[in-house]
């Protein structure tokens, strides 16, 4: 298959986007937590790195219930990070070095502290300011059971009875009502939330939870044996996954953002069936969606080429771009999952274990490898803060340190995503390995971490930062949106291999060595050795 780009070019389609946990990578003020000033004093570090652009998990006011995902609001930022005068002044350092800023939107649900939240529930029954809310009697005689059988994400049921006696719904934490996508009230605010950010200079929203927005008005319940929630949201008509009635918001958030200046762009996180990913990236609709399929495929040769060449297909009659991600915020670190036999559950596993089953050397060199096989594809690719060290997943958090509400929702079974939230380490030594002037963090970091430490990282011409950052300026050189895509026959059945503009790419999925002796123009090897053959779980790129 040969794929040459007529589309129109905008700064996203072949950006390299670093996202940023805020709270999480560098302390400006020795609290523990991460903040804006932290940011601000690494930017030279992102401009090193090569990133285009920058996206950054909510920042916004928040009791920080479920790591800022619950806003309390929306026009504020949260006060352990900062001022709004922070957030302009880090929007305009980023710009004077050309990198774009893209905010994290929580349209689905806001805080229970939010003032609308309060007002609801300090309102009677029937009062107007719950409409913003589904906020619904129950079932049972006397209105005793919830009013549908729908689960959180994070376990147990998905509604929370208030002391009228009336129940309000959240797909998340008790401590994120969902808001009512019907109500002309809520469409007014997010509208005026979002030229409030775009007049501060932001390029692009992350909209959160961009398929759940919309609820079926009728509540029927869901046939949970057949369906786990998740997987179920590439169900048809489901009751609040993926409904068509979310498409027209898209519209009309994408008709504000283009009456502004310059190039502004809206990327989902929409878990959905990939073949239902393109209705959310029509004309007018989202420019990008995050590619859960690349990010979720197991260590495999025909599992990545397959959701490789299924994204590349489906994009082509779109005028979106591919998106390209490993890791987030949200997932185990991928030097983690590729170390765990394939059939592993890892979100599981770290509870369920045992510890054996993880070969985390082997993890690393595959995340390595997959780093290259990334970083080479047409589209934009994602960074999540510390894939670029191959940080591992701190899976042995102990439990009293655990701060996800996945922990408790899921009554202990699952440890939840702080193992992949936990603070960067800047330095060698110290306390918090230069995460905190003062050693301070907000999660414990494991023991020697300062080894994977940025410092330790530059003076190591074979470390992963050195190998990101190299691939990041040759795919910026050798690749592009414009140049045309294809997978280069003739190799192994083990080995993936693609060219992308002048940049050809092999990665060897296999268990024996494949000789390189008829490549001349070796550009960057995944192990960083000089021999002439390319290595099992490693990957090359040569021109
Ligand atoms: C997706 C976010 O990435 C995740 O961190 C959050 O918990 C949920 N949406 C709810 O907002
Ligand atoms: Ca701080």
């Amino acid at each position: 298959m040969e794929n040459t780009r007529e589309k129109a070019q905008s700064w996203w389609s072949h950006a390299t986007v670093y996202q940023v946990y805020i709270r999480s990578f560098a302390d400006g003020n020795g609290d523990g937590i991460g903040d804006i000033e932290g940011l601000l004093s690494r930017m030279d570090y992102l401009v090193d790195l090569g990133v285009d652009a920058i996206w950054i998990n909510p920042w916004y006011e928040s009791p920080l219930a479920d790591g800022g995902y619950d806003v309390s609001d929306y026009r504020a930022i949260e006060s352990r990070y900062g001022t709004l005068a922070h957030a302009e002044e880090l929007i305009g350092q980023a710009h004077d070095r050309g990198i774009k800023v893209i905010a994290d939107l929580v349209p689905n649900h806001t805080s229970e502290k939010h003032a609308w939240f309060r007002e609801a529930t300090s309102s009677n029954v029937g009062h107007q300011s719950r409409d913003r809310y589904h906020i619904r009697d129950g079932k049972g005689l006397d209105g005793e059971l919830p009013p549908t059988n729908w689960e959180s994400v994070f376990g147990g049921p998905a509604w929370t009875r208030l002391d009228d006696g009336q129940w309000y719904l959240h797909l998340f934490a008790p401590e994120q009502p969902d808001l009512n996508w019907n109500n002309a009230e809520v469409k007014e605010e997010f509208a005026s939330i979002l030229r409030f950010w775009l007049d501060r200079g932001i390029d692009g929203f992350r909209i959160d939870v961009a398929h759940g927005l919309i609820k079926d008005e009728t509540f029927p319940d869901i046939d949970l044996a057949s369906a786990k929630l998740l997987e179920s949201s590439q169900m048809e008509n489901h009751p609040h996954w993926d409904r068509d009635e979310i498409l027209p918001i898209v519209a009309s958030w994408r008709k504000i953002l283009d009456d502004y200046d310059g190039e502004r762009m809206l990327v989902a996180e929409a878990w959905v069936h990939p073949t239902r990913v393109g209705r959310y990236l029509q004309p007018g609709l989202y420019q990008q969606s995050f590619n859960f399929d690349f990010l979720e495929a197991s260590w495999d040769r025909e599992v990545f080429h397959t959701s490789i060449q299924k994204s590349i297909e489906a994009m082509a009659p779109l005028e979106a771009d591919s998106t390209w991600v490993l890791s987030n915020h949200d997932v185990m670190r991928e030097s983690t999952r590729y170390g765990l036999p394939p059939e592993t559950d890892w979100r599981a596993w770290p509870m369920e274990g045992p510890s054996s089953l993880l070969d985390a050397e082997l993890g690393s060199q595959r995340a390595r490898a997959a780093a290259l096989c990334m970083l080479g594809l047409p589209g934009s690719c994602y960074i999540y803060q510390g894939q670029e060290l191959g940080l591992p997943e701190v899976w042995d958090l102990p439990e009293d340190v655990l701060d996800d509400p996945v922990w408790e929702r899921s009554g202990g079974k699952l440890k939840g995503r702080d193992g992949c939230r936990v603070p960067l380490p800047w330095k060698q030594d110290g306390a918090s390995a230069g995460f905190s002037e003062s050693g301070e963090r907000w999660l414990p970091q494991p023991e020697h971490w300062g080894v994977l430490s940025v410092e330790a990282q530059q003076k190591d011409a074979a470390s992963t930062l050195n190998l990101y950052k190299q691939a990041v300026a040759l795919r910026k050189k050798f690749c592009g949106a414009d140049k045309a895509f294809t997978w280069l026959e003739g190799f192994p059945d083990e080995v993936l291999a693609y060219k992308h503009g002048d940049l050809s790419c092999l990665v060897n999925f296999g268990s024996s060595p494949l000789p390189l002796d008829a490549i001349d123009n070796v550009l960057l090897k995944s192990d960083r050795t000089h021999t002439a053959e390319l290595a099992p779980d490693t990957a090359v790129w040569f021109l």
